[in-house]
């Protein structure tokens, strides 16, 4: 059974996290989604937050399992049997800080071997850290969430639009 893993931070989950899930689900039998614990030391949303998130959106998606971890990557995935990492990719910039990254998890752990995925041109300027910034500034975050994750933001936040 081919099994890959998804990490991330996912503070919080965007489109286009979802929609890698979606297309990764497709190609591996089972998709583990590694959410990193203890990620940032002022989280918008906790770990159980985020992974409450992400098993809510990914429930009637068959062969997705959220996790979480904590440490190295590589270790993860060893722990999990998994045979893959998968990986976004919105540009350049991305490509030259996931490469190195993918190079050391690969020397870590041959299991951790990378694969890339392009994300949808329209999701090249969505990030985590974007919709944390649009937050502080009282920005509209409705094109960049699922509506799930803006519901759960709106209220934890109190947010006017
Ligand atoms: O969503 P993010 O924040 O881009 O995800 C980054 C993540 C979680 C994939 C990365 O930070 C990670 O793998 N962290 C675990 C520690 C680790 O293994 N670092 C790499 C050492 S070479």
């Amino acid at each position: 059974m081919a099994t890959a893993v998804f990490p991330g931070s996912f503070d919080p989950v965007t489109l286009g996290h979802m929609d890698l899930i979606k297309r990764a689900s497709g190609m591996f039998d089972k998709l583990i989604i590694g959410v990193l614990i203890n990620s940032s030391k002022s989280p918008l949303c906790t770990d159980i937050e985020r992974i409450r998130m992400l098993q809510e959106l990914t429930q009637n998606m068959p062969g997705i399992e959220v996790m979480s971890f904590d440490g190295l990557l590589a270790d993860f995935v060893s722990q999990t049997g998994a045979d893959a990492v998968i990986r976004g990719i919105r540009n350049s910039a991305d490509f030259e800080y996931e490469l190195p990254l993918a190079q050391a998890n690969y020397k870590l752990n041959c299991k951790a071997d990378t694969l890339f995925l392009a994300a949808l041109p329209e999701h090249s300027y969505i990030s985590s850290s974007a919709v944390k910034e649009l937050l502080r500034y009282n920005g509209d975050i409705r094109g960049f969430v699922p509506d799930t994750v803006y519901r759960f933001i709106a209220q934890k936040f109190n947010l006017t639009r």
